[in-house]
Protein backbone atom coordinates (compact mmCIF):
# COMPACT_ATOMS: atom_id res chain seq x y z
CA UNK A 1 0.00 0.00 0.00
CA UNK A 2 1.03 3.55 -1.15
CA UNK A 3 2.33 5.30 2.21
CA UNK A 4 3.00 9.45 2.48
CA UNK A 5 6.50 10.08 3.28
CA UNK A 6 7.20 13.84 4.36
CA UNK A 7 10.68 15.60 5.78
CA UNK A 8 12.13 13.73 8.98
CA UNK A 9 8.49 11.59 9.37
CA UNK A 10 10.95 8.60 10.84
CA UNK A 11 12.89 11.23 12.86
CA UNK A 12 10.05 13.54 14.34
CA UNK A 13 8.15 10.07 14.77
CA UNK A 14 10.94 8.67 17.24
CA UNK A 15 11.20 11.86 19.16
CA UNK A 16 7.47 12.30 19.20
CA UNK A 17 6.83 9.11 20.55
CA UNK A 18 9.36 9.78 23.87
CA UNK A 19 7.31 12.85 24.30
CA UNK A 20 4.44 11.28 23.65
CA UNK A 21 4.17 9.16 26.70
CA UNK A 22 4.10 12.10 29.32
CA UNK A 23 1.00 11.70 31.39
CA UNK A 24 0.11 15.04 33.70
CA UNK A 25 -2.11 15.18 36.07
CA UNK A 26 -5.56 17.31 35.39
CA UNK A 27 -6.36 19.95 37.90
CA UNK A 28 -10.14 21.00 38.04
CA UNK A 29 -9.86 24.79 37.73
CA UNK A 30 -13.58 25.74 37.52
CA UNK A 31 -16.87 23.04 38.37
CA UNK A 32 -20.16 24.55 36.80
CA UNK A 33 -23.17 22.50 38.60
CA UNK A 34 -26.07 24.09 37.86
CA UNK A 35 -25.08 27.91 39.13
CA UNK A 36 -27.64 30.73 39.21
CA UNK A 37 -27.18 32.27 35.51
CA UNK A 38 -28.10 35.99 36.45
CA UNK A 39 -29.09 36.70 32.51
CA UNK A 40 -32.01 35.35 32.08
CA UNK A 41 -33.88 38.60 30.60
CA UNK A 42 -37.96 37.24 30.39
CA UNK A 43 -37.22 33.67 30.31
CA UNK A 44 -36.48 34.37 33.96
CA UNK A 45 -39.19 32.26 35.35
CA UNK A 46 -38.66 29.27 33.27
CA UNK A 47 -35.40 28.91 33.87
CA UNK A 48 -35.78 29.34 37.47
CA UNK A 49 -38.23 26.65 37.46
CA UNK A 50 -35.82 24.17 35.29
CA UNK A 51 -32.81 25.27 37.76
CA UNK A 52 -35.36 23.89 40.97
CA UNK A 53 -36.02 20.65 39.43
CA UNK A 54 -32.23 19.97 38.80
CA UNK A 55 -31.21 20.69 42.18
CA UNK A 56 -33.86 17.95 43.30
CA UNK A 57 -32.14 15.34 41.30
CA UNK A 58 -28.57 16.58 41.51
CA UNK A 59 -27.54 13.49 42.98
CA UNK A 60 -28.54 11.03 39.57
CA UNK A 61 -26.00 13.54 38.06
CA UNK A 62 -22.92 11.76 39.58
CA UNK A 63 -20.53 10.45 37.41
CA UNK A 64 -21.09 12.80 34.28
CA UNK A 65 -17.79 13.69 32.92
CA UNK A 66 -18.70 16.55 30.63
CA UNK A 67 -14.94 18.37 30.63
CA UNK A 68 -13.31 20.93 28.73
CA UNK A 69 -9.71 20.87 29.17
CA UNK A 70 -6.96 23.89 28.07
CA UNK A 71 -4.05 23.37 26.40
CA UNK A 72 -1.97 21.44 23.89
CA UNK A 73 -4.05 18.57 23.04
CA UNK A 74 -1.26 16.10 22.61
CA UNK A 75 -0.80 16.63 26.62
CA UNK A 76 -4.06 16.36 27.21
CA UNK A 77 -4.81 13.53 25.16
CA UNK A 78 -1.91 11.11 26.36
CA UNK A 79 -3.20 12.48 29.70
CA UNK A 80 -6.39 11.17 29.35
CA UNK A 81 -5.42 7.61 27.89
CA UNK A 82 -5.37 5.81 30.87
CA UNK A 83 -9.05 6.51 31.75
CA UNK A 84 -10.19 7.19 28.37
CA UNK A 85 -8.00 4.53 26.04
CA UNK A 86 -11.50 2.59 23.35
CA UNK A 87 -14.12 4.75 26.07
CA UNK A 88 -14.07 7.24 23.07
CA UNK A 89 -17.13 6.43 20.64
CA UNK A 90 -17.03 9.18 18.48
CA UNK A 91 -14.55 12.37 17.63
CA UNK A 92 -14.48 15.22 15.42
CA UNK A 93 -12.15 17.58 14.95
CA UNK A 94 -11.74 20.59 12.92
CA UNK A 95 -7.69 21.28 13.17
CA UNK A 96 -6.20 24.27 11.32
CA UNK A 97 -6.49 23.28 7.78
CA UNK A 98 -2.68 24.08 7.16
CA UNK A 99 -3.29 27.52 5.05
CA UNK A 100 -0.29 29.57 6.61
CA UNK A 101 -2.68 32.40 7.91
CA UNK A 102 -3.99 33.42 11.03
CA UNK A 103 -7.66 33.25 12.56
CA UNK A 104 -9.78 35.92 13.72
CA UNK A 105 -12.41 36.16 16.59
CA UNK A 106 -14.21 39.33 17.36
CA UNK A 107 -13.52 40.51 20.94
CA UNK A 108 -17.20 42.58 22.16
CA UNK A 109 -16.76 45.34 24.12
CA UNK A 110 -19.11 46.54 26.42
CA UNK A 111 -22.74 47.86 26.09
CA UNK A 112 -22.44 49.35 23.16
CA UNK A 113 -21.63 47.78 19.45
CA UNK A 114 -17.96 48.91 19.82
CA UNK A 115 -15.66 45.26 19.14
CA UNK A 116 -12.15 45.08 18.27
CA UNK A 117 -10.78 42.04 16.19
CA UNK A 118 -7.95 39.72 17.41
CA UNK A 119 -6.15 37.04 16.44
CA UNK A 120 -8.00 33.60 17.61
CA UNK A 121 -4.93 30.45 16.49
CA UNK A 122 -2.29 31.10 14.12
CA UNK A 123 -2.33 28.22 11.23
CA UNK A 124 1.34 29.13 10.04
CA UNK A 125 3.69 26.70 10.64
CA UNK A 126 7.77 26.84 11.32
CA UNK A 127 8.83 23.86 8.72
CA UNK A 128 5.91 24.31 6.72
CA UNK A 129 3.63 21.60 4.87
CA UNK A 130 5.87 19.15 6.81
CA UNK A 131 5.71 20.16 10.05
CA UNK A 132 1.67 20.49 9.98
CA UNK A 133 1.33 16.83 8.57
CA UNK A 134 3.99 15.84 11.75
CA UNK A 135 1.89 17.65 14.11
CA UNK A 136 -1.12 16.25 12.99
CA UNK A 137 -0.07 12.65 12.49
CA UNK A 138 1.25 12.14 15.98
CA UNK A 139 -2.36 13.30 17.15
CA UNK A 140 -4.31 10.96 15.26
CA UNK A 141 -2.26 8.23 16.37
CA UNK A 142 -2.92 8.37 20.08
CA UNK A 143 -6.83 9.43 19.06
CA UNK A 144 -7.06 6.12 17.30
CA UNK A 145 -6.05 4.70 20.98
CA UNK A 146 -8.99 6.57 22.83
CA UNK A 147 -11.13 5.68 20.31
CA UNK A 148 -13.62 3.01 20.94
CA UNK A 149 -13.65 -0.73 18.95
CA UNK A 150 -17.25 0.19 17.95
CA UNK A 151 -16.13 4.06 17.35
CA UNK A 152 -15.90 6.66 14.51
CA UNK A 153 -13.54 9.91 13.57
CA UNK A 154 -13.96 12.42 11.43
CA UNK A 155 -11.71 14.68 10.53
CA UNK A 156 -12.92 17.95 8.94
CA UNK A 157 -10.40 19.95 6.56
CA UNK A 158 -10.12 21.04 3.14
CA UNK A 159 -8.40 21.52 -0.40
CA UNK A 160 -5.10 22.22 1.58
CA UNK A 161 -4.44 19.23 2.86
CA UNK A 162 -7.34 16.76 2.92
CA UNK A 163 -5.46 14.48 0.59
CA UNK A 164 -2.19 14.26 2.49
CA UNK A 165 -4.53 13.54 5.80
CA UNK A 166 -6.46 10.93 3.76
CA UNK A 167 -3.53 8.87 2.83
CA UNK A 168 -2.16 8.96 6.42
CA UNK A 169 -5.60 8.21 7.65
CA UNK A 170 -5.71 5.19 5.60
CA UNK A 171 -1.67 3.91 6.80
CA UNK A 172 -3.03 4.78 10.71
CA UNK A 173 -6.88 3.34 10.95
CA UNK A 174 -6.59 1.44 7.69
CA UNK A 175 -7.71 1.83 4.18
CA UNK A 176 -10.99 -0.93 4.63
CA UNK A 177 -11.82 1.73 7.70
CA UNK A 178 -12.46 4.42 5.36
CA UNK A 179 -16.10 5.14 4.97
CA UNK A 180 -16.67 8.60 3.41
CA UNK A 181 -14.97 11.97 2.07
CA UNK A 182 -17.83 13.87 2.75
CA UNK A 183 -18.48 17.16 1.12
CA UNK A 184 -19.62 19.59 2.34
CA UNK A 185 -20.64 22.78 0.00
CA UNK A 186 -21.66 25.70 0.89
CA UNK A 187 -22.14 29.29 -1.07
CA UNK A 188 -18.25 30.84 -1.64
CA UNK A 189 -18.35 34.40 -0.16
CA UNK A 190 -16.75 36.48 -2.76
CA UNK A 191 -15.07 35.61 -5.26
CA UNK A 192 -11.85 37.72 -5.55
CA UNK A 193 -9.95 35.25 -8.32
CA UNK A 194 -10.99 34.57 -12.60
CA UNK A 195 -7.88 32.34 -12.44
CA UNK A 196 -9.54 29.25 -11.45
CA UNK A 197 -12.99 28.17 -10.24
CA UNK A 198 -14.21 28.97 -6.80
CA UNK A 199 -13.56 26.58 -4.26
CA UNK A 200 -16.55 26.13 -2.17
CA UNK A 201 -16.65 22.66 -0.14
CA UNK A 202 -14.69 21.50 3.18
CA UNK A 203 -13.80 17.42 3.22
CA UNK A 204 -14.82 15.33 6.31
CA UNK A 205 -12.59 12.63 6.45
CA UNK A 206 -15.17 9.88 8.15
CA UNK A 207 -13.21 6.67 9.10
CA UNK A 208 -14.16 3.89 11.84
CA UNK A 209 -11.87 1.76 14.15
CA UNK A 210 -13.14 -1.67 12.92
CA UNK A 211 -15.65 -3.00 10.62
CA UNK A 212 -18.34 -2.96 13.50
CA UNK A 213 -19.34 0.52 14.29
CA UNK A 214 -22.14 2.50 15.49
CA UNK A 215 -24.17 4.06 12.61
CA UNK A 216 -27.50 5.40 12.73
CA UNK A 217 -30.40 5.63 10.39
CA UNK A 218 -32.11 7.95 12.47
CA UNK A 219 -35.02 10.02 10.04
CA UNK A 220 -33.55 13.16 12.21
CA UNK A 221 -29.90 13.14 10.20
CA UNK A 222 -31.93 13.00 6.66
CA UNK A 223 -31.83 15.36 4.03
CA UNK A 224 -34.27 17.09 2.72
CA UNK A 225 -35.52 16.51 -1.17
CA UNK A 226 -33.99 18.57 -3.74
CA UNK A 227 -36.03 21.74 -5.30
CA UNK A 228 -36.69 19.77 -8.55
CA UNK A 229 -38.11 17.14 -6.59
CA UNK A 230 -40.42 19.27 -4.58
CA UNK A 231 -41.40 20.76 -7.47
CA UNK A 232 -42.40 17.94 -9.24
CA UNK A 233 -44.45 16.27 -6.85
CA UNK A 234 -48.11 14.72 -7.42
CA UNK A 235 -50.34 12.80 -5.49
CA UNK A 236 -52.53 9.83 -6.06
CA UNK A 237 -54.36 7.23 -3.47
CA UNK A 238 -50.97 6.00 -3.13
CA UNK A 239 -48.79 8.42 -1.93
CA UNK A 240 -46.72 11.80 -3.41
CA UNK A 241 -44.67 11.38 -5.60
CA UNK A 242 -42.45 12.26 -8.46
CA UNK A 243 -41.22 10.97 -12.02
CA UNK A 244 -38.11 9.64 -12.28
CA UNK A 245 -36.98 10.20 -15.94
CA UNK A 246 -34.62 7.70 -18.37
CA UNK A 247 -34.47 6.40 -21.42
CA UNK A 248 -33.81 2.49 -22.86
CA UNK A 249 -32.76 1.14 -25.84
CA UNK A 250 -33.72 5.00 -27.38
CA UNK A 251 -37.25 4.22 -25.94
CA UNK A 252 -38.03 7.31 -23.27
CA UNK A 253 -39.03 5.32 -19.66
CA UNK A 254 -40.50 6.95 -16.91
CA UNK A 255 -40.87 5.61 -13.29
CA UNK A 256 -43.47 6.67 -10.05
CA UNK A 257 -40.97 6.85 -7.23
CA UNK A 258 -42.92 7.37 -3.78
CA UNK A 259 -41.39 9.47 -1.12
CA UNK A 260 -41.66 9.35 2.58
CA UNK A 261 -42.21 12.45 4.57
CA UNK A 262 -38.42 11.78 6.48
CA UNK A 263 -36.39 12.89 3.29
CA UNK A 264 -33.56 11.14 2.09
CA UNK A 265 -30.83 9.13 3.79
CA UNK A 266 -28.31 11.30 3.29
CA UNK A 267 -25.51 11.08 0.29
CA UNK A 268 -21.95 11.99 0.78
CA UNK A 269 -22.23 15.78 -0.67
CA UNK A 270 -23.92 18.29 2.04
CA UNK A 271 -25.57 20.79 0.79
CA UNK A 272 -28.36 21.41 2.90
CA UNK A 273 -26.46 22.75 6.13
CA UNK A 274 -26.03 26.56 5.30
CA UNK A 275 -22.92 28.35 6.87
CA UNK A 276 -22.88 30.13 9.79
CA UNK A 277 -24.27 33.55 9.01
CA UNK A 278 -23.65 36.83 11.72
CA UNK A 279 -27.91 37.36 12.44
CA UNK A 280 -27.86 33.76 13.55
CA UNK A 281 -28.47 32.73 17.98
CA UNK A 282 -25.16 30.13 17.83
CA UNK A 283 -23.14 32.89 16.30
CA UNK A 284 -19.70 33.53 17.75
CA UNK A 285 -17.73 35.64 15.67
CA UNK A 286 -15.20 32.84 15.70
CA UNK A 287 -14.17 32.73 11.75
CA UNK A 288 -13.73 28.95 11.51
CA UNK A 289 -16.92 28.02 13.94
CA UNK A 290 -18.83 25.15 11.96
CA UNK A 291 -22.58 24.85 12.34
CA UNK A 292 -24.73 22.86 14.63
CA UNK A 293 -26.50 21.10 11.95
CA UNK A 294 -23.55 19.76 10.54
CA UNK A 295 -22.45 18.13 14.28
CA UNK A 296 -26.02 17.15 14.32
CA UNK A 297 -25.89 14.88 11.53
CA UNK A 298 -22.79 13.55 12.61
CA UNK A 299 -23.49 13.18 16.28
CA UNK A 300 -26.75 11.20 15.64
CA UNK A 301 -25.33 8.64 13.14
CA UNK A 302 -22.42 8.11 15.22
CA UNK A 303 -23.18 8.25 18.68
CA UNK A 304 -25.93 6.82 20.87
CA UNK A 305 -27.41 8.52 24.12
CA UNK A 306 -24.84 8.62 26.88
CA UNK A 307 -21.92 7.49 24.48
CA UNK A 308 -18.62 9.76 25.24
CA UNK A 309 -18.31 12.52 22.44
CA UNK A 310 -14.93 14.03 22.03
CA UNK A 311 -13.21 17.38 20.15
CA UNK A 312 -9.75 17.94 20.62
CA UNK A 313 -10.13 20.78 18.62
CA UNK A 314 -13.25 22.50 20.13
CA UNK A 315 -12.88 26.35 19.12
CA UNK A 316 -16.10 27.60 20.04
CA UNK A 317 -17.56 24.28 21.46
CA UNK A 318 -20.05 23.52 18.28
CA UNK A 319 -19.24 19.87 18.97
CA UNK A 320 -19.67 20.18 22.73
CA UNK A 321 -22.78 22.35 22.94
CA UNK A 322 -24.65 19.35 20.07
CA UNK A 323 -23.21 16.44 22.07
CA UNK A 324 -25.29 18.75 25.66
CA UNK A 325 -28.14 19.16 23.59
CA UNK A 326 -28.51 15.54 22.18
CA UNK A 327 -27.87 13.97 25.87
CA UNK A 328 -24.49 12.65 24.59
CA UNK A 329 -21.53 12.90 27.32
CA UNK A 330 -18.76 15.37 26.28
CA UNK A 331 -14.98 16.31 26.31
CA UNK A 332 -13.47 19.42 24.45
CA UNK A 333 -10.30 20.51 24.40
CA UNK A 334 -8.78 24.16 22.88
CA UNK A 335 -5.33 25.76 23.41
CA UNK A 336 -6.71 29.05 22.78
CA UNK A 337 -7.75 31.16 26.31
CA UNK A 338 -10.47 32.92 24.09
CA UNK A 339 -11.51 29.52 22.48
CA UNK A 340 -12.20 28.36 26.27
CA UNK A 341 -14.15 31.22 27.60
CA UNK A 342 -16.47 30.89 24.73
CA UNK A 343 -16.88 27.48 24.79
CA UNK A 344 -17.18 27.64 28.85
CA UNK A 345 -20.08 30.64 28.06
CA UNK A 346 -21.41 28.99 25.43
CA UNK A 347 -22.41 25.37 27.42
CA UNK A 348 -23.90 27.60 29.79
CA UNK A 349 -25.74 29.36 27.80
CA UNK A 350 -27.39 26.39 25.99
CA UNK A 351 -30.67 27.15 27.17
CA UNK A 352 -30.77 30.14 25.37
CA UNK A 353 -29.90 28.24 21.94
CA UNK A 354 -31.55 26.79 18.99
CA UNK A 355 -33.65 23.29 19.96
CA UNK A 356 -31.15 21.05 17.34
CA UNK A 357 -34.98 19.07 16.64
CA UNK A 358 -36.99 21.67 16.53
CA UNK A 359 -34.88 24.43 15.08
CA UNK A 360 -37.22 27.28 15.52
CA UNK A 361 -37.47 27.17 19.46
CA UNK A 362 -35.24 27.34 21.93
CA UNK A 363 -33.79 24.65 23.40
CA UNK A 364 -34.96 25.61 27.49
CA UNK A 365 -32.73 22.99 29.11
CA UNK A 366 -29.66 23.78 31.20
CA UNK A 367 -26.42 22.31 30.43
CA UNK A 368 -25.32 18.74 32.79
CA UNK A 369 -23.12 19.74 35.38
CA UNK A 370 -19.21 20.23 33.70
CA UNK A 371 -15.46 20.86 34.73
CA UNK A 372 -12.65 23.00 33.11
CA UNK A 373 -9.63 21.17 33.58
CA UNK A 374 -5.84 22.27 33.07
CA UNK A 375 -3.06 19.87 32.52
CA UNK A 376 -0.54 20.23 35.07
CA UNK A 377 2.62 20.24 33.00
CA UNK A 378 4.46 23.43 34.40
CA UNK A 379 3.00 25.75 32.18
CA UNK A 380 3.03 29.31 33.43
CA UNK A 381 -0.56 30.49 34.49
CA UNK A 382 -1.80 33.14 32.25
CA UNK A 383 -1.13 36.52 33.99
CA UNK A 384 -4.10 38.01 36.12
CA UNK A 385 -5.59 41.58 36.61
CA UNK A 386 -6.56 43.25 39.67
CA UNK A 387 -10.02 43.95 40.87
CA UNK A 388 -12.08 45.70 44.04
CA UNK A 389 -15.47 44.33 45.64
CA UNK A 390 -18.06 45.42 48.00
CA UNK A 391 -19.30 42.89 49.80
CA UNK A 392 -22.87 43.67 51.48
CA UNK A 393 -23.55 41.63 54.34
CA UNK A 394 -27.49 41.32 55.97
CA UNK A 395 -27.44 39.32 59.07
CA UNK A 396 -26.65 35.80 57.48
CA UNK A 397 -26.51 36.77 53.62
CA UNK A 398 -24.16 37.99 51.54
CA UNK A 399 -24.55 39.99 48.38
CA UNK A 400 -20.72 41.37 46.17
CA UNK A 401 -20.94 44.63 44.07
CA UNK A 402 -18.16 44.40 41.39
CA UNK A 403 -16.64 47.70 41.75
CA UNK A 404 -13.38 48.45 39.39
CA UNK A 405 -11.46 46.26 37.05
CA UNK A 406 -7.84 46.72 36.81
CA UNK A 407 -6.51 44.58 33.53
CA UNK A 408 -2.83 43.96 32.23
CA UNK A 409 -0.66 46.66 32.15
CA UNK A 410 -1.92 49.31 29.83
CA UNK A 411 1.11 49.19 27.61
CA UNK A 412 0.83 45.39 26.55
CA UNK A 413 -2.73 45.94 24.68
CA UNK A 414 -2.80 47.68 21.30
CA UNK A 415 -4.29 51.20 21.07
CA UNK A 416 -7.20 50.46 18.50
CA UNK A 417 -8.84 48.56 21.77
CA UNK A 418 -8.00 50.82 24.50
CA UNK A 419 -9.77 53.82 23.31
CA UNK A 420 -12.70 51.74 23.50
CA UNK A 421 -12.61 51.59 27.07
CA UNK A 422 -14.67 54.20 28.95
CA UNK A 423 -15.38 52.22 31.95
CA UNK A 424 -13.80 49.43 33.90
CA UNK A 425 -17.16 47.82 33.20
CA UNK A 426 -16.30 47.28 29.15
CA UNK A 427 -13.20 45.08 30.35
CA UNK A 428 -15.45 42.66 31.79
CA UNK A 429 -16.52 39.87 29.95
CA UNK A 430 -18.34 37.09 33.28
CA UNK A 431 -17.70 37.63 36.50
CA UNK A 432 -18.54 34.61 38.85
CA UNK A 433 -18.75 34.24 42.81
CA UNK A 434 -18.07 30.55 44.74
CA UNK A 435 -19.92 31.78 47.86
CA UNK A 436 -18.79 28.60 49.75
CA UNK A 437 -15.28 28.12 48.14
CA UNK A 438 -14.10 24.65 50.05
CA UNK A 439 -11.41 23.07 47.63
CA UNK A 440 -8.86 24.65 45.73
CA UNK A 441 -10.64 24.94 42.48
CA UNK A 442 -13.99 27.06 41.60
CA UNK A 443 -17.33 26.29 41.84
CA UNK A 444 -19.47 28.75 40.28
CA UNK A 445 -22.62 29.19 42.69
CA UNK A 446 -23.56 32.66 40.90
CA UNK A 447 -22.13 34.00 37.34
CA UNK A 448 -23.32 36.98 35.14
CA UNK A 449 -22.38 36.92 31.60
CA UNK A 450 -22.13 39.05 28.73
CA UNK A 451 -22.83 37.05 25.07
CA UNK A 452 -23.06 38.43 21.52
CA UNK A 453 -26.33 39.05 21.68
CA UNK A 454 -27.49 40.06 25.34
CA UNK A 455 -24.47 42.63 26.16
CA UNK A 456 -25.88 43.38 29.72
CA UNK A 457 -24.23 43.00 32.60
CA UNK A 458 -24.80 42.49 36.45
CA UNK A 459 -23.14 44.36 39.08
CA UNK A 460 -24.58 43.38 41.83
CA UNK A 461 -24.62 39.84 42.74
CA UNK A 462 -27.58 37.96 44.10
CA UNK A 463 -28.13 37.73 48.28
CA UNK A 464 -26.50 34.57 49.35
CA UNK A 465 -28.12 32.93 52.11
CA UNK A 466 -25.60 30.80 54.53
CA UNK A 467 -27.55 28.44 56.71
CA UNK A 468 -25.20 28.07 59.76
CA UNK A 469 -22.76 30.49 61.32
CA UNK A 470 -19.38 30.31 60.72
CA UNK A 471 -16.07 30.95 58.53
CA UNK A 472 -16.34 30.98 54.88
CA UNK A 473 -14.20 31.81 52.60
CA UNK A 474 -15.65 33.36 49.32
CA UNK A 475 -14.21 33.25 45.95
CA UNK A 476 -14.54 35.74 43.18
CA UNK A 477 -13.73 35.38 39.59
CA UNK A 478 -13.33 38.11 36.67
CA UNK A 479 -12.96 36.76 33.31
CA UNK A 480 -11.78 40.03 31.28
CA UNK A 481 -12.42 40.36 27.49
CA UNK A 482 -9.04 39.45 26.15
CA UNK A 483 -9.47 35.97 28.35
CA UNK A 484 -7.53 36.67 31.06
CA UNK A 485 -8.93 34.76 34.65
CA UNK A 486 -8.55 36.82 37.86
CA UNK A 487 -9.26 35.02 41.02
CA UNK A 488 -9.51 36.90 44.72
CA UNK A 489 -10.55 35.40 47.77
CA UNK A 490 -12.13 36.76 50.98
CA UNK A 491 -12.69 35.15 54.32
CA UNK A 492 -15.77 36.12 56.27
CA UNK A 493 -17.85 34.93 59.27
CA UNK A 494 -21.65 34.66 59.74
CA UNK A 495 -22.69 35.06 63.38
C1 LIG B 1 -10.84 25.48 13.11
S1 LIG B 1 -10.85 25.89 14.80
C2 LIG B 1 -12.14 24.90 15.44
C3 LIG B 1 -13.49 25.56 15.27
C4 LIG B 1 -14.63 24.72 15.86
N1 LIG B 1 -14.92 23.56 15.09
C5 LIG B 1 -15.88 25.57 16.02
O1 LIG B 1 -16.95 25.19 15.51
O2 LIG B 1 -15.81 26.61 16.66
C6 LIG B 1 -9.40 25.10 15.37
C7 LIG B 1 -9.12 25.24 16.85
O3 LIG B 1 -8.01 24.40 17.16
C8 LIG B 1 -7.31 24.99 18.24
N2 LIG B 1 -5.96 24.39 18.32
C9 LIG B 1 -4.93 24.54 17.46
N3 LIG B 1 -3.87 23.83 17.87
C10 LIG B 1 -4.23 23.20 19.02
C11 LIG B 1 -3.57 22.31 19.92
N4 LIG B 1 -2.31 21.93 19.73
N5 LIG B 1 -4.25 21.88 21.00
C12 LIG B 1 -5.55 22.26 21.22
N6 LIG B 1 -6.22 23.09 20.40
C13 LIG B 1 -5.58 23.55 19.30
C14 LIG B 1 -7.32 26.47 17.91
O4 LIG B 1 -7.09 27.25 19.08
C15 LIG B 1 -8.72 26.64 17.31
O5 LIG B 1 -9.62 27.09 18.29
Amino acid sequence: MPNLNWNDKEKLRMSNTNKSQQVHPFNTKELLKYPIIDNFGSRTQLIKKRMEEYQKRKESSKGMINCLIQGDNKDIMNSLLPIYSKKIKLIYIDPPFGTGGDFESKVLIGEKNAFEVSKAYSDSWNGGIDAYIDFLYERLIIMKDLLAEDGSIYIHLDWHVSHYIKIIMDEIFGKENFKNEIIWAYPAASAKTRRFFIRSYDSILFYTKSKDYTFNDDPKIYMEYSDRVKFALKNDDKGTYYHRGGSHNGKKLSQKVYISNMGIFPRDVWTDLPYIRANTTEYQAFSTQKPERLLKRIILASSDKGDIVADFFCGTGTTLVVAEKLGRRWIGSDIGNHAINISRKRILDVWNSNDLINWDQKYDELPQPFRILRINNDQPEIKKGKFEIRMIKERKKISIELADYFGLDLNLINDKLKIKIETFTDWIDSWAIDFYCQNDYFTTTWISYRTLKNRKLKLSSISYPYTTQGNYTIAVKVNDILGNETIQKYDVSID
